[in-house]
């Protein structure tokens, strides 16, 4: 079963993703956890490639494709030994941000994102998605994405908004806002639901 986890920078995704997979293993079963952009070996150069700020510049097609190249490496080195081993797979971002951030924000248009994403994974989606709903932080040293403004972060969770209620069946959205253990416990609560 493949699970995602989505939401704005420092909403506590990479927490509530670590807590989730801790209560899968609570359950028994493999468990296998991992994030975008990276999780394998070119996957993480792909990340500084996209996410440092350095002193090359990244246009939004090119950052499309980049996030795209570090999702199939994921899904063919990672992902889908995982799924076929039966185990329980717990990703911290999908597609689902490359919809939000490139296609909507961006400009790319979430349509043509959803697809160059779906020939980089193979057609393979999360079986669930948890959009955590909540504001956005902006942690100490932000990266080239998080360094957008207010308006950007506003644009993504109306982005973030509208996937999720064109694919309610897939996604469950869980208030955001509250003490980690509240918000785990919603997690949880949606797993079944
Ligand atoms: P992430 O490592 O999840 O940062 P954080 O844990 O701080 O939320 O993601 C880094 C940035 O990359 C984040 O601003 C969202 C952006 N991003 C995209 O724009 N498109 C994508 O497809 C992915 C996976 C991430």
């Amino acid at each position: 079963m493949f699970l995602s986890l989505e939401g704005l920078d420092g909403v506590g995704k990479s927490t509530q993703a670590r807590l989730l997979a801790a209560h899968l293993r609570s359950r028994g079963g493999e468990v296998v956890e991992c994030r975008e952009p990276g999780g394998t070996a070119l996957g993480e150069r792909v990340r500084s490639l996209v996410l440092d700020h350095g002193a090359w510049s990244v246009g939004p097609r090119a950052e499309a494709l980049l996030f795209a190249v570090s999702r199939a490496q994921l899904v063919a080195e990672v992902i889908r030994p995982a799924l076929d081993r039966g185990a329980w797979v717990v990703c911290d971002r999908f597609l689902d941000s490359s919809v939000a951030y490139q296609g909507a924000v961006r400009g790319l248009g979430p349509s043509a994102v959803r697809e160059v994403s779906l020939f980089a994974t193979g057609g393979l989606l999360p079986d669930r998605t948890f959009y955590l709903r909540g504001p956005a932080r902006t942690p100490a040293s932000p990266d080239r994405i998080e360094i957008e403004g207010a308006a950007f972060h506003v644009s993504v969770a109306a982005a973030f908004d509208a996937i999720a209620a064109a694919e309610a069946e897939r996604f469950r959205v869980i208030d955001a806002v509250g003490s980690v253990e509240d918000v785990a416990a919603r997690v949880i609560g949606a797993l079944d639901a």
